[in-house]
C-alpha cells in the first residue's frame, strides 16, 4: 500500500522537546533546525516578519500549509514556495488565523453603540474608522450596521485592511454563509442581509458601499492616519510582544486627537499610558493628549 499524505517523522534526528506540528502523541514533524533554514530561507521570498509572530502559532501553521502541500520535507515545501508565486502568495494567505464572526463580544458593541460611539459623533462630523487585520469583513460590517441604526451610516468612511488576499475578497464581496452570520439577530438578519439562495446571505449595499478595503501588513507598512476609531481585535494575541509594542506605538500615531482603538475581548494594553492611552473604558483605550 502506497500513501501519499506528508510524511510526519522527518529523517533528521527527533528533538527531546517536541515543536510544530505535534498532536497528541504523534511525532512531531520538523526539527527546530529545519524550522529555522525553512524559515530563513522562506522570510525573504514572502516579504513578512514571521518573527514578529509567537514561535508556536506560526510554526503551527507552517505544519498545517506543510502538511496540505503534498511535499515531504521542509527543504521541498521552500523549493515549491520559491519555484511557484501562485503558491507562495497562498502559503503567505495562510499563514495567519483568520476567524472572525459578526458582533462578537456583542456586550461590547452594546457599549461602543451606547457610550463611545455616541461621544466620536458628536465631537466630528465625519468619522474615520478602521478595521485593521480585518479578516473577511465581519467587524467592520457588524460596524456598519451599528451607525446605520443610529442613522450615522453617512457620517463615515469605513476602512478594513489585512494580510490575507482571500479574506479581503470575502469582505468585499460581503457574501456569507449562514453558518458564518450567527451573531446577527433574526431582525438584524432580516434588515441588512438578502439570502442568495439556501446558504448565503449578501450584506446591504448601503453598507458595502460605505467599505472600502485592501491588501496591508501591519507590521511593514505605513498605517491609515487621523482615525477616529481603530478597531484591532484578535490580532495582537499572535505576535510577540515586541510586535504588539510596535503595533500600540503605531496605532496611536493613527489616531486622530481624541481617537478611540477598540481591543478584542482578551486583550489589555499593559502600559497603556506610556504608550499615550488613556483607559476609556475595558477594551477601549482613548488617544491620550498628555505627551
Ligand atoms: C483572528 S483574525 C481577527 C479578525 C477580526 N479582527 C475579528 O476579531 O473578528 C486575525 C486577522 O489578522 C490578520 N493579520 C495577521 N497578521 C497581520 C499583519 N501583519 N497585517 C495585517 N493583517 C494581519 C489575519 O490575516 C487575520 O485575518
Amino acid at each position: 500500500m502506497t500513501t501519499t499524505g506528508p510524511r510526519f517523522v522527518p529523517s533528521t534526528v527527533r528533538p527531546a522537546t517536541p515543536v510544530a506540528g505535534t498532536v497528541g502523541a504523534r511525532p512531531p514533524l520538523f526539527t527546530p533546525e529545519e524550522l529555522v533554514a525553512f524559515k530563513e530561507r522562506v522570510a525573504p521570498l514572502i516579504g513578512v516578519d514571521v518573527g514578529a509572530y509567537k514561535p508556536r502559532q506560526i510554526e503551527r501553521r507552517i505544519a498545517a500549509l506543510f502538511c496540505r502541500a503534498g511535499v515531504k520535507t521542509l527543504s521541498d515545501f521552500a523549493d515549491v514556495l520559491q519555484a511557484d508565486p501562485r503558491r507562495l502568495a497562498d502559503f503567505v494567505d495562510g499563514l495567519t488565523i483568520n476567524v472572525s464572526e459578526f458582533f462578537r463580544n456583542p456586550e461590547k458593541w452594546e457599549e461602543l453603540a451606547t457610550t463611545v460611539l455616541p461621544a466620536l459623533l458628536e465631537r466630528h462630523a465625519h468619522l474615520k474608522v478602521w478595521s485593521a487585520g480585518c479578516s473577511m469583513g465581519a467587524e467592520l460590517y457588524t460596524l456598519g450596521m451599528v451607525l446605520a441604526e443610529m442613522g450615522a451610516l453617512d457620517r463615515v468612511t469605513l476602512i478594513g485592511t489585512d494580510l490575507d488576499r482571500a479574506s479581503l475578497v470575502r469582505a468585499e464581496a460581503g457574501l456569507y454563509g449562514a453558518h458564518e452570520v450567527p451573531g446577527v439577530s433574526p431582525e438584524r438578519l432580516a434588515r441588512y442581509f438578502t439570502p442568495e439562495g439556501n446558504q448565503q446571505r449578501l450584506l446591504a449595499p448601503e453598507i458595502r458601499a460605505r467599505s472600502r478595503f485592501y491588501r496591508q501588513d501591519l507590521l511593514s507598512e505605513e498605517p491609515e492616519l487621523d482615525c477616529h476609531l481603530i478597531l484591532c481585535r484578535n490580532v495582537v494575541i499572535y505576535l510577540n510582544e515586541e510586535s504588539k509594542l510596535k503595533l500600540y506605538r503605531q496605532f496611536r500615531r493613527a489616531l486622530a486627537p481624541g481617537g478611540v482603538l477598540f481591543v478584542g475581548g482578551t486583550e489589555r494594553i499593559f502600559g497603556h499610558r506610556e504608550l499615550g492611552f488613556d483607559l476609556l473604558a475595558p477594551f477601549f483605550y482613548q488617544r491620550s493628549e498628555a505627551s
